[in-house]
């Protein structure tokens, strides 16, 4: 649209001069020429008066409205005190240089509010506008400007007009103007104004009424208020416009000629249509009272805001649009667009805003039948209906940060936040800062708007908590008073916040210990299965959960490590057990944070010293959670060339006998004490002290030998082989007798049971076991058994219950043996043996019947590895009552055991 024309303007100067000593340099004062008007911007004025006078012959001219709209100047203040003042370059008092070069000063002083002395400030601009058209119209919003051009001198065929002829004379009177030449011998004498009717006005009658006529070197420039009474309206493509149509009449002695001016200016009302979002403004592209011939042609249409052209991008980056059809020239703008500003409103407590911007129309356009050129310029000062745009309130709150953050906006920028209002409170900014709220006010980037942020932490005791169901509710009521200036207007606003928290619920850990392994059981907190888990120094991995019998149902996990695991420390080493304990930790897997830490320690029954019969002693040394600088493969024993027979970096196992590696040997009453110990070498061990702080590791390893019982594995006896009771060398009780309290031989009596009392005739339930045996190769025989008043087993009297192996034959109440099978305690029925005796076998004498009886027995160990005859290898005559068809070698005449069992009280 329309082809870009070099402008005709650039900025010559600009001085600012601060006649007066500087009191408030904060003033920004900035002029500018574009095209045939010039703009001088100051401010900000913060309250301040400002007074503008024109210099010229060095004196001041105080401009008032009426000299401002009749000699071409207008002012405005934005909402935020900046002013603007426009003048046309031809105004009354510029210095014009053959209207080319024109120079206006202007004297700007602002009156202080307090004791502040008036500030004076002069500014001079000086324009170069050489690109006049024919005819340059200017519609300001104070006055109506039109400048033409006087034809060229042309001294020929100078029509004589009489001073008031016909209007037929008018039916082209420019024509006529730009034939004819108007030399500086003619003067004005007569205005016409054609209002529509005919009104006269000589020079000084109409400068009298607002109107500016001068005549220049070659121009003719015409300036009127924007509503005078000599103007009408007209409506031109349905938008009504303010016409002025004059004839200037012109004479020199008796000659005389004129030249028509007309002028013709959109109205606000009618060419302006607002929506809830825009604003459209239609200029009508033919504007008929200013055009007389049919051959128009529009060249150039240009946009722009406060006097200033745009280019197409600036227009389009703005969002302003601008088009043209066969009628209008449509001008489109979003209503908040830079270039504009809102200005706030308080009505009956509501918040309104306005949105105003003075856009700019420059059309140029070509009479060629006239051969004449027509600058045309709009500034229309657009101000939209008071619009209700409450602010809104955005909750922004993140509720896991725990602060409400609210943001109130967006608002104009002449809105000011005074205090915020809580339900049990008023507090002002300052109050809400020094009470820790984060309060802040942020101004748009185009200063259009501003919005107003505030923090508040859940835990302010201006926040209410309504705990319940495991959900936390926190909320805010709060009301911002706010002010609109600079008119004080005051107005307020409301907003609810509220967050709902659910209660965090950590996961809790329980665990506990069998004979070998850890368990764990993990119960989800309200994060769910949300955390790693350290199992000692290492994480539990998918692999390794996997070994650990990991199992999970969506609210629990459990798993299971063995006492002896690698993540599992030792805590300290007893006689048979050892202290383990496993650490857990459970660790959020995104701020690496301990969520939870737990700990079990169990001790764990463990064999770590084996004392064999044949003298082997055998260790495991542990390395403790208390030296963890310990490499167990350094430990010896007593003798440091006695290291271990394997090592790892937790274990070291040493097997050594009792005459080598500097074991002591001690005799106790019918025992024997073997001792060594574990330790560092004692060159490593100070080393380890000079670098560490950890406690010397000492493990010491006794081994007991039971001389009556286990003489044969002595210090120095060659060891036996296959000894069946030599699997613990502590010499304890190999064989039992025990009476059952029934056949059924599931229960029995306890040693706190005895004396045992029973009826005579009431049968007993004897039963003999090898202790302490897996050896299912060997077996228990009973050899004899009798039953004595004494516990003396050699005493008298003595009744024989079994002899060799056999029901004693001469009893006449035998006793009954009872075969034995194998069931929950019975591991090998070859270690047991079991019989039953009535008790009025023991009735030989009734009459001397004793209190008390004690039952004994022979037994004798088998191995069938080895039968050598004798109580092994007997059958009993008795078929029915054999004990075993098959009897085996007793390893030797000293393996014969001796029970007793009483005593039992016969009544
Ligand atoms: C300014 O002075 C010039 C002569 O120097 C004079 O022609 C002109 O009328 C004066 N203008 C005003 C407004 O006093
Ligand atoms: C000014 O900035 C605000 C916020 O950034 C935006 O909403 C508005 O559209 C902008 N106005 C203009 C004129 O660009
Ligand atoms: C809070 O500010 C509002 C708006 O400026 C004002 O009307 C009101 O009086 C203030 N309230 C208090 C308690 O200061
Ligand atoms: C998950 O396992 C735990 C512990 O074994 C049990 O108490 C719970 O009821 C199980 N939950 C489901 C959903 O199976
Ligand atoms: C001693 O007995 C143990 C256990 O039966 C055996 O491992 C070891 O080899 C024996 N030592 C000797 C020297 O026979
Ligand atoms: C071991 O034998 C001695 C004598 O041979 C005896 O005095 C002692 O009581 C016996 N000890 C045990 C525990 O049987
Ligand atoms: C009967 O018992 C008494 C003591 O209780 C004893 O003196 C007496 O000798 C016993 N008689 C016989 C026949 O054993």
């Amino acid at each position: 649209m329309g082809r870009l024309v070099e402008l005709g303007w650039f900025i010559l100067l600009m001085a600012v001069v601060n006649i007066e000593a500087q009191k408030k340099p904060s003033i920004n004062i900035r002029s500018q020429c574009l095209g045939n008007v010039m703009r001088v911007n100051v401010g900000p004025l913060g309250g301040n008066l400002l007074e503008v006078a024109v210099v010229i012959n060095n004196s001041a001219i105080l401009l008032t409205p009426s000299l401002a709209s009749q000699c071409g100047f207008s002012m405005k203040i934005d909402q935020l005190g900046n002013a603007m003042i426009y003048a046309s370059l031809q105004n009354c008092f510029a210095q014009n240089v053959e209207d080319k070069v024109f120079t206006t000063t202007l004297n700007l002083r602002l009156h202080g509010n307090q004791m502040v002395e008036d500030e004076l400030y002069q500014v001079a601009e000086t324009c170069q506008y050489t690109t006049w058209a024919s005819r340059e119209i200017v519609c300001d919003r104070s006055y109506m400007e039109v400048s033409v051009k006087r034809a060229a001198p042309d001294d020929y065929g100078l029509p004589e007009h009489p001073i008031l002829g016909a209007n037929s004379k008018f039916g082209d009177p420019r024509r006529a103007a730009e034939k004819q030449s108007i030399d500086a011998g003619f003067r004005i004498t007569t205005l016409v104004f054609y209002t529509p009717g005919e009104k006269l006005m000589n020079v000084v009658e109409a400068q009298r009424n607002g109107y500016g006529i001068t005549n220049t070197a070659t121009r003719l420039v015409l300036r009127s208020p924007k509503a005078s009474p000599e103007t009408y309206i007209q409506n031109v493509a349905e938008v009504p416009m303010t016409v002025l149509r004059t004839s200037v009449i012109f004479e020199k002695k008796w000659l005389a000629t004129q030249i028509d001016a007309a002028i013709a200016c959109p109205t606000l009302e009618g060419s302006v249509s607002f929506t809830l979002n825009t604003i459209t403004w239609f200029l009508p592209r033919h504007i008929d009272p200013l055009i007389y011939s049919g051959q128009f042609k529009l060249l150039e249409v240009h946009m722009g805001v406060d006097g200033q052209r745009l280019e197409p991008p600036e227009i389009a980056a703005r969002r302003y649009s601008l088009t043209v059809n066969d009628v209008y020239i449509i001008v489109e703008i979003p209503i908040g667009a830079v270039g504009g500003y809102f200005k706030s409103h308080v009505q009956d407590g509501q918040y309104l805003t306005s949105y105003t911007i003075e856009p700019m129309l420059e059309l140029l356009w070509t009479e060629d039948s006239i051969n004449e050129d027509t600058r045309y310029k709009v500034l229309l000062p657009i101000t939209t209906p008071l619009m209700s745009r409450p602010p809104q309130v955005h909750d922004n709150t993140v509720k896991e940060e725990r602060i409400f953050k609210v943001l109130l906006g967006p608002l104009g920028s002449d809105v000011a936040l005074m205090n915020i209002t809580f339900p049990t409170e008023v507090l002002t900014v300052a109050d809400c800062v020094a009470r820790g709220y984060n309060v802040l006010e942020h101004m748009s980037p185009n200063s259009s708007s501003k919005v107003f942020t505030l923090e508040v932490p859940f835990t302010d005791s201006a926040v209410l908590q309504m705990k319940g169901m495991g959900v936390t509710v926190y909320s805010l009521q709060l009301t911002f008073g706010l002010l609109v200036l600079p008119e004080f207007a005051p107005f307020s606003h409301s907003a609810y916040l509220e967050a709902k928290l659910v209660d965090i619920v950590p996961p809790s850990v329980s665990g506990g210990c069998d004979y070998q392994n850890f368990y764990a059981l993990l119960k989800y907190g309200t994060g769910g299965f949300n955390f790693k888990i350290m199992l000692g120094k290492r994480l539990l991995t998918p692999g390794l959960a996997q070994q650990y019998g990991f199992m999970e149902n969506g609210t629990h996990l459990s798993f299971t490590v063995p006492f002896s695991a690698p993540d599992v420390v030792y805590e300290a080493v007893e006689s048979s057990s050892i202290r383990s304990r496993l650490d857990m930790v459970l660790i959020n897997p995104e701020t690496n944070i301990n969520i939870k830490e737990f700990s079990v320690a169990c001790n764990f029954f463990s064999t770590l010293t084996e004392c064999f019969p044949n003298g082997t002693m055998t260790a495991l040394a542990v390395k403790l959670e208390s030296v963890p600088s310990l490499n167990p493969s350094q430990l010896t024993l007593r003798d440091p060339t006695c290291g271990p027979t394997y090592s790892d970096d937790r274990y070291a196992y040493f097997v050594f006998t009792g005459n080598s590696c500097g074991t002591n040997r001690k005799f106790l009453p019918n025992m024997m004490l073997y001792e060594n110990e574990i330790s560092l070498p004692d060159e490593l061990e100070m080393q380890k002290e000079s670098t560490t702080n950890e406690p010397e590791y000492e493990l010491k390893v006794s081994c007991y030998y039971d001389i009556n019982k286990t003489h044969a594995v002595a210090f120095h006896t060659r060891p036996r082989r296959s000894e069946p009771y030599a699997e613990n060398a502590r010499g304890e009780l190999q064989v039992a007798i025990r009476l059952a309290t029934d056949n059924s031989y599931s229960m029995f009596h306890s040693v706190e049971d005895y004396p045992i009392a029973r009826y005579l005739q009431q049968p007993l339930y004897f039963e003999v076991e090898l202790m302490k045996s897996a050896n299912p190769q060997l077996s228990l025989e009973l050899e004899n058994c009798w039953a004595t008043l004494d516990e003396d087993r050699t005493s008298q009297p003595r009744w024989n219950l079994i002899i060799n192996g056999c029901a004693n034959p001469v009893d006449p109440n035998q006793v009954i043996f009872h075969p034995v099978w194998a069931d929950a305690r019975v591991q090998y029925p070859p270690h047991f043996k079991r019989f039953e005796v009535l008790t009025f076998a023991f009735a030989e004498d009734q009459d001397n019947l004793s209190s008390q009886l004690f039952v004994h027995c022979d037994v004798a160990i088998c191995d069938a590895r080895n039968p050598l005859g004798g109580a092994c290898n007997r059958q009993c005559s008795n078929q029915e009552n054999r004990i075993k068809g098959q009897r085996r070698a007793v390893l030797d005449g000293h393996s014969f055991k001796h029970v007793t069992l009483g005593p039992i009280l016969i009544n």
